[in-house]
């Protein structure tokens, strides 16, 4: 089967699977207006930091073409100030859909990059306007190489670190969230890594948390693993202790939302307790992310922006009985799991893993590996 996407560009239309359905309903939403765009990224229809900054990148892009394309061109395409003075609200605006992935951010500072760029260089409307639709095609479209690189690289490190004795019979790896094909634009970073060892004959299983309260790991990754046929076994977030005491798992290896410049890492909440789990039992912990996901500007984890999730979403559960069983229905239920009018619910939608509890991090341009007794990473290699 085809690996699953999270944006689907044919037909000149811009669509995206609606997550929330998954992994019983795949049903694409077409992207048609910035609006929608913002929402989908809010509600989380589709999320994982590489995915949401190409939907923003391309709602732009396909924004721009088919005003490109009306006739009569509305007036924003009259002088380039008349553009940037309707472009610059719109980058601002999805910057807001989600704070902590700084991808999101990256991808609209660098259209508003190309923005000021040509306007400085004196272009006319039309082709500045050109020239953001490229740029962002190209955000959405370099995600996919940029993937298998990382998982290349930090595959064949992990394989070396473990040595060929201890991986002969295949790595066991543990992942927390959803990397895969539907958080980016397709492989997938700490579940592209997976993948890889997969592809070489290296992997033994993969292991993956169920992920609450969103369930990234029970619905999506379990998806993505089914249908890539990779062997795999779910576990219950609170299962991680148990899982290192009684099998023998090589490797954590997981995404990041944003990593700070001393190696401290935000991604999914629940990614802190399998890091200080890891650590207990000397499992190596590796981060995989694109270099859009670093950010030098914030010095470690503190500055990190923490995106605190609505409290109702801690409170249910999405899902359908399955075709064929018995009252099954076509509709996707909600569950409330907690009484009715419950106050008092924590649910931030990430945690910080500091430095020192992480072994490795591995984006496209190398692998930066801690040094024994220090409490941060030099990055200075893989950015
Ligand atoms: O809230 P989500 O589902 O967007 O969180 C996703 C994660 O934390 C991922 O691990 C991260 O974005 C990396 S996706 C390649």
């Amino acid at each position: 089967m085809a690996p699953l996407t999270s944006i689907r560009t044919s037909d000149g239309k811009l669509e995206i699977v609606n997550q929330l359905l998954l992994p019983h309903t795949t049903e694409y939403l077409e992207i048609k207006t910035i609006a929608e765009a913002h929402d989908a990224i809010k509600s989380m229809k589709i999320r994982g930091a590489p995915a949401i900054a190409s939907l923003a990148a391309l709602s732009l892009s396909y924004h721009l073409s088919g005003a490109l394309a009306a006739s009569p061109t509305p007036d924003f395409l009259a002088s380039p100030e008349a553009l940037a003075a309707h472009v610059e609200p719109i980058l601002s605006f999805l910057f807001t859909a989600r704070p902590t992935a700084v991808n999101l951010g990256n991808a609209t500072r660098r259209l508003q990059k190309t923005l000021d760029t040509l306007l400085k260089s004196g272009g006319d409307a039309r082709a500045i306007a050109e020239a953001i639709v490229a740029e962002g095609h190209l955000i959405a479209d370099e995600d996919v190489g940029r993937n298998k690189e990382m998982s290349r690289r930090g595959g064949d490190w992990l394989l070396e670190r473990v040595g060929q004795e201890k991986s002969a019979s295949g790595l066991n790896v543990m992942t927390v969230c959803n990397t895969g094909s539907l958080a980016t634009s397709g492989y997938g970073t700490a579940l592209g890594l997976i993948t890889y060892l997969h592809e070489n004959g290296k992997l033994n299983k993969a292991f993956y948390t169920q992920t609450a309260p969103y369930h990234q790991g029970s619905r999506l990754t379990a998806l993505e693993l089914q249908t890539l046929n990779i062997p795999s076994v779910m576990l219950c977030d609170t299962m991680v202790g148990s899982l290192f005491q009684h099998h023998n798992i090589h490797a954590v290896a997981v995404g990041a939302d944003r990593i700070a410049r001393n190696g401290d890492t935000a991604n999914k909440i629940g990614t802190y307790n399998a890091a200080v789990l890891a650590a207990r039992h000397s499992i190596p912990f590796i981060v995989v992310a694109p270099v859009s996901t670093v950010d030098l500007d914030v010095a470690d984890g503190s500055g990190i922006p923490i995106e605190q999730r609505p409290p109702l979403e801690a409170c249910l559960v999405r899902g359908a009985l399955y075709p064929g069983s018995e009252n099954t229905t076509d509709e996707q239920a909600v569950l409330m799991i907690t009484p009715r009018g419950l106050e008092g619910i924590y649910n931030p939608s990430f945690d910080v893993t500091p430095a020192e509890l992480i072994t490795a991090i591995v984006t496209e341009k190398g692998v930066a590996v801690r040094k024994e007794g220090e409490t941060s990473f030099d990055l200075s290699g893989i950015v």
